[in-house]
């Protein structure tokens, strides 16, 4: 390592930007006219024995993740039902119960929201009231302006400017008209087109949380004191672990003594209840500052845990998740399709799947699939990835290769959502709840199922021998985990370059082959969180045009894990030094850099190519992490950004 004599320069010239996590959220407003391009909001419900505000309170602290621009909870009282809602975070409206404490209730609904439709306000806020009827929703109601006309003609006023204040009025006038909940709520609903999942009260209903979903995530809950509704079960693991997915377009209603689901023809079934293996522990940041720091602490656990499941006798074997060899065998060729990082995660999944297992692989934005149909042949797979298994973008690309009878494969963290319930098949990834907007062990885990699927593919079919897929997969399981922890003991290093980054307004990363692939997730990362502007670019285009925004002190992020390449890009690496780039470069152990080629050397073990691609994924994470924590971003809950996307 021949750069340390820079590396204590570095640190003391570095001063560090004021915090801005607080301003910057306050200050941010955007109002997305029309359909919106993004929707999320968390939505959670309550009714049994127990006082629901303290847990609409704890449950909702957890949907933060998924909106936080404004909050609320309506709660039945004997006088009807009480509405509190400001903008802001949980705080602000923990701060107003303070002032004004609500009665006891046992029957309540609360929101988060992350507006689309009319900006962040007390009034914007849900849950919205018309009439008899009080809801929150999570979606957005495409016709809502239509509907609004219609309603504003039979003398309907509004006070909001969103689409759910229109669903209320909706609902409430099919419910004078119909005098019945299931019926109104039905009528109504047929009415709306877009995406919805509504927790809704009645002021003349005590007791009683009516449900329905359709094109956004809702599951119901059961536990002691009574039964639950909300967008995810993390919110509700503080109170239980029994779980009901709402299947499309099922009206439930919540009691204190049942759930009951109803259907078209009038007919009702108790909800049936599984059991999920999640903790209350896994949805809370467990000592760490960030859930980010947590989960990319939690990558070897997780890595291991979706590999060896998928390890039988020493080879790949995917037959747990119901796929046989003769599958893998009828695959020719695929095309993967995915959003942000779970696209970048596709981007190394293909060209293991190419280089490995010879199958010819394709990659695809998900928001662009459909626009540019790509041509399907015989044998074709299309596989989806995503870690919320609700992004819109990519089940509309999954219904679209379904629509052309393609078999498809759904790659997904979050169990029981509407990607896995669509594709033809299924494997789920192990990484546990991913609270932290960025994702970490979400990408981390989809690289190494990609990884064990290119392997079992090349072991079908005979394209690699025994010995090299008895490697392949042991190396996943047991050197992947143990760089990723190597690497998570550099966190000094880590740091200095944070600090030599912090003063930039521009950053960028470089590679070749698989580090360019690594590249784009890095620069997302660092983006993402820290709101510096980051290209990542292939290391032999960089002369072609972008060379011309490199200045004395530019940081460029070389990533250069490749023995076959590396020399190629210390050459890119000179033509930036010698225009007066920092140069950072991440590179394996033992390589030979010369003094004058880098700032600072990020070694990485040097083990199996997927022990190296791991390590240098947690390195760029770290890096992007310890960026943002310099600089005071909000790194859980980053400006203008959802959990899961879950509207085109
Ligand atoms: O839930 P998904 O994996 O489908 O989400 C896809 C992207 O929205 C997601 O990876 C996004 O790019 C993250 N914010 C990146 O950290």
């Amino acid at each position: 390592m021949r750069a340390t004599a820079k590396q204590s320069l570095l640190q003391s010239v570095h001063t560090v930007r004021n915090p801005a996590s607080g301003t910057v959220f306050s200050e941010y407003t955007f109002f997305r006219k029309g359909t919106g391009e993004i929707i999320m909001c968390g939505i959670i419900g309550f009714t049994g024995t127990a006082n629901a505000v303290p847990k609409m309170l704890k449950g909702l602290s957890v949907l933060e993740y998924r909106g936080y621009d404004s909050v609320g909870i309506a709660a039945q009282t004997e006088g009807g039902v009480d509405v509190v809602k400001c903008k802001g975070r949980i705080h602000v409206l923990e701060e107003k119960l303070r002032e004004e404490p609500l009665p006891e209730s046992h029957c309540a609904i609360g929101h988060t929201r992350w507006a689309t439709h009319g900006g962040p306000s007390d009034v914007n806020a849900h849950p919205h009231r018309a009439g008899r009827v009080v809801l929150v929703h999570n979606g957005i109601i495409e016709n809502y302006q239509e509907l609004a006309e219609e309603l504003r003609g039979s003398g309907v006023t509004f006070l909001s400017q969103t689409d759910t204040e229109v669903a209320a009025a909706l609902i409430n006038a099919c419910y004078d008209r119909l005098g019945d909940p299931a019926a109104a709520i039905r009528q109504a609903t047929d009415r709306m087109r877009g995406a919805y999942a509504f927790g809704i009260l009645f002021d003349n209903r005590p007791g009683e949380v009516w449900v329905i979903r359709r094109g956004s995530p809702l599951i119901l809950a059961k536990g002691k004191d009574g039964f639950y509704l909300a967008s995810d079960m993390t919110a509700l693991l503080p109170f239980t672990n029994q779980y009901c997915a709402m299947e499309e377009g099922r009206i439930a209603c919540l009691t204190a003594a049942s759930a009951m689901l109803l259907d078209d023809a009038g007919g009702s079934a108790a909800a049936e209840w599984k059991t999920t293996a999640m903790t209350p522990e896994s949805a809370q940041k467990g000592g760490y500052p960030h859930f980010m720091l947590k989960e990319i602490h939690e990558q070897p656990g997780a890595v291991e845990k979706s590999v060896s499941s998928r390890i039988v006798g020493g080879l790949p074997d995917f037959s747990a998740d119901g796929i046989t060899p003769d599958f893998w065998k009828s695959v020719k060729n695929i095309q993967i399709v995915a959003c942000g990082s779970a696209m970048h995660a596709g981007l190394v999944g293909a060209r293991v799947l190419e280089e490995m297992a010879g199958v010819p692989t394709t990659v695809h934005i998900a928001s662009e699939y459909r626009y540019y149909p790509p041509l399907f042949s015989d044998g074709t797979l299309v596989v989806v990835i995503s870690q919320s298994g609700e992004t819109a973008d990519t089940l509309a690309a999954l219904r679209y290769a379904k629509s052309r009878g393609i078999p498809t494969l759904a790659i997904v963290n979050a169990v029981e959502t509407t990607i896995p319930r669509e594709a033809d098949r299924r494997i789920y990834t192990y990484a546990g709840p991913e609270i932290a907007v960025a994702t970490t062990k979400g990408y981390c885990t989809q690289v190494s199922v990609l990884w064990m699927i290119a392997a079992a593919i090349a072991y079908t079919c005979g394209r690699i021998p025994e010995e090299q897929a008895r490697a392949t997969v042991d190396a996943l399981a047991k050197e992947v985990p143990q760089a990723i922890e190597d690497m998570l003991a550099k966190r000094e290093q880590f740091v200095r370059i944070a600090k030599g980054l912090v003063d930039h307004e521009h950053v960028f990363y470089i590679g070749r082959g698989l580090d360019y692939a690594m590249s784009m997730e890095a620069s997302l990362k660092l983006k993402e969180i820290s709101y510096i502007h980051c290209e990542a670019y292939a290391a032999g285009e960089l002369k072609h045009g972008t060379i011309s925004l490199i200045e004395p002190g530019t940081p460029v992020l070389a990533i250069a894990t490749d023995p076959g390449l590396v020399d190629k890009t210390e050459s890119n690496i000179r033509e930036v030094r010698s225009r007066g780039a920092q140069v950072t470069m991440i590179c394996r152990e033992g390589t030979q850099v010369p003094e004058e080629s880098a700032d600072e050397i990020v070694f990485l073990p040097n083990r199996s190519e997927a022990a190296v691609l791991f390590a240098s994924l947690t390195a760029v994470q770290m890096i992007a992490y310890e960026t943002a924590a310099r600089l005071g971003c909000d790194i859980d809950r980053p400006r203008n950004l959802a959990k899961s996307v879950t509207v085109e």
